[in-house]
C-alpha cells in the first residue's frame, strides 16, 4: 500500500479542522497523521481524489498497567480523517479495516477491540460506524475554566469535603474500586486480577502530591465520596483530545450508593472545580460510560459536553 503524499494529508487535516470548530471550539486542531501499523488507509471520491484516510495503530496493554482495567488487554485502533462530511469515505475506510483486521488471528480472541473515536457532534459519522458494527462505549466530555455551576447546585447538608492525605490510602481504594465495579455494568471496565494493587499504587502517589489533587467527601466524618484529578502535567495523554490550555483530567468521582441524589456529588464537583479555576486549569476532561444512567445526566448539570464518542467492535474481529 502507498504511503500518501504529506500535501494530500495537509489539505485532509485542513478539511477536518475547519469542521471541527464549526461544530465545538474545544475540539483541538487535528494533528499529523500517527504512525500506523501500515501505510494509511485511502478512500476516493468518484474522481478517484482522496476523500479520506485511516491509519490502523495495534496496542498490547501489558497485564500490570491500570489502563487494562479500562478497557481490552489488545486494542486495534483506527484514526479517521475525512475531507467531507458525507457517509462514503467513511464507509470505505471501515471495509478496508475490516479485511485487515480478519486477516490478524488474534482479533477473534475475546479480550480484543477494534476502536474508533469520534468527535461526538460529528453526528454524519454515526451510521458508518453503526453499519460496521461498532458501538458507542466511552465518552469523553469536557468543562472550560470558569463555566459557572447552576443555582442551587452545590451545597449538601452536614458535608465537609477536605483534601485528601496519605493516611486516606485505604479509603481512597476502596472508592475508586467501587467506580471501577459500576463501570463493569456498562463493560467501561473490565476488573482484572492485578486491578485492586495497582489502584492502590496509584492512589498512594496521588496523594503523595503537595499540594493533593484528591479531594473526599464526609458525613459525620464518614467518608461518603471521592473525587480524583491528574493534574496537567500528568494528563498529556489526554489533552491532545481538547483545544490546548492547561488541561486536568477528572480520573474519579463516586458517592457511595446510599448516600446519592442528595447533592453530595454536586457540592464536591463544585469545591473541586473551584480548586482547579484557583489552580489555572483551562480545560477539564473526563471519561463516562455512554449508557452510565448516573453519570452523563451528572456531568452534563456540572458543565461537561461530550466531545469524543469512542465507538468499539468486541472482540475486534466483530467488526463488520
Ligand atoms: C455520578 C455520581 C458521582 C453523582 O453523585 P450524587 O451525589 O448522586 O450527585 P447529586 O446528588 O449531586 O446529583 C445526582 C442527581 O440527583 C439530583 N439531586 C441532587 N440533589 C438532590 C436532592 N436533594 N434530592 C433529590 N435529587 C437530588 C440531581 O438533580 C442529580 O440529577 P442529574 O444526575 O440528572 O443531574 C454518583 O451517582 C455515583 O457515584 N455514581 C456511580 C459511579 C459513577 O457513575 N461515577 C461517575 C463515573 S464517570
Amino acid at each position: 500500500m502507498p504511503w500518501v503524499p504529506l500535501d494530500v494529508v495537509n489539505d485532509i487535516n485542513k478539511n477536518v479542522g475547519r469542521r471541527w470548530q464549526s461544530i465545538d471550539s474545544l475540539l483541538p486542531e487535528p494533528g499529523d497523521l500517527p504512525q500506523g501499523c501500515m501505510a494509511p488507509l485511502v478512500a476516493n471520491d468518484q474522481n478517484g481524489r482522496p476523500a479520506g484516510l485511516g491509519v490502523c495503530q495495534h496496542q498490547h496493554v501489558p497485564d500490570d498497567a491500570l489502563a487494562q482495567t479500562w478497557g481490552t488487554a489488545v486494542r486495534f485502533m483506527l484514526t479517521l480523517r475525512l475531507r467531507g462530511s458525507g457517509p462514503q469515505a467513511a464507509d470505505q475506510l471501515l471495509t478496508q479495516w475490516r479485511d485487515h483486521l480478519a486477516g490478524l488471528a488474534e482479533t477473534a480472541a475475546e479480550d480484543t477491540s477494534a476502536i474508533v473515536s469520534w468527535p461526538t457532534r460529528d453526528v454524519d459519522g454515526v451510521l458508518p460506524l453503526l453499519r460496521h458494527g461498532l458501538q458507542p462505549m466511552a465518552v469523553i466530555a469536557g468543562r472550560p475554566k470558569g463555566r459557572p455551576t447552576p443555582e442551587g447546585i452545590g451545597t449538601a447538608p452536614d458535608l465537609a469535603i477536605r483534601q485528601a492525605g496519605l493516611d486516606d490510602l485505604d479509603i481512597v481504594t476502596e472508592l475508586e474500586m467501587g467506580v471501577i465495579r459500576y463501570d463493569a455494568h456498562f463493560g467501561g471496565s473490565i476488573p482484572r486480577p492485578a486491578t485492586e494493587a495497582l489502584v492502590r499504587a496509584d492512589a498512594r502517589g496521588g496523594l503523595g502530591y503537595v499540594p493533593p489533587w484528591i479531594w473526599v467527601a464526609e458525613r459525620q466524618r464518614q467518608p461518603v465520596g471521592l473525587a480524583i484529578v491528574e493534574p496537567p502535567e500528568d494528563a498529556a495523554w489526554i489533552a491532545g483530545m481538547a483545544r490546548p490550555g492547561s488541561t486536568a483530567y477528572l480520573q474519579t468521582m463516586f458517592v457511595q450508593p446510599g448516600e446519592r441524589g442528595g447533592g453530595i456529588g454536586a457540592a464536591l464537583v463544585k469545591h473541586v472545580h473551584d480548586e482547579l479555576d484557583a489552580r489555572g486549569v483551562e480545560v477539564t476532561l473526563l471519561h463516562y460510560a455512554q449508557v452510565n444512567p448516573l453519570s452523563g445526566p451528572f456531568w452534563n448539570r456540572m458543565g461537561y459536553r461530550p466531545l469524543w464518542t469512542s465507538w468499539e467492535a468486541r472482540p475486534a474481529a466483530a467488526l463488520r
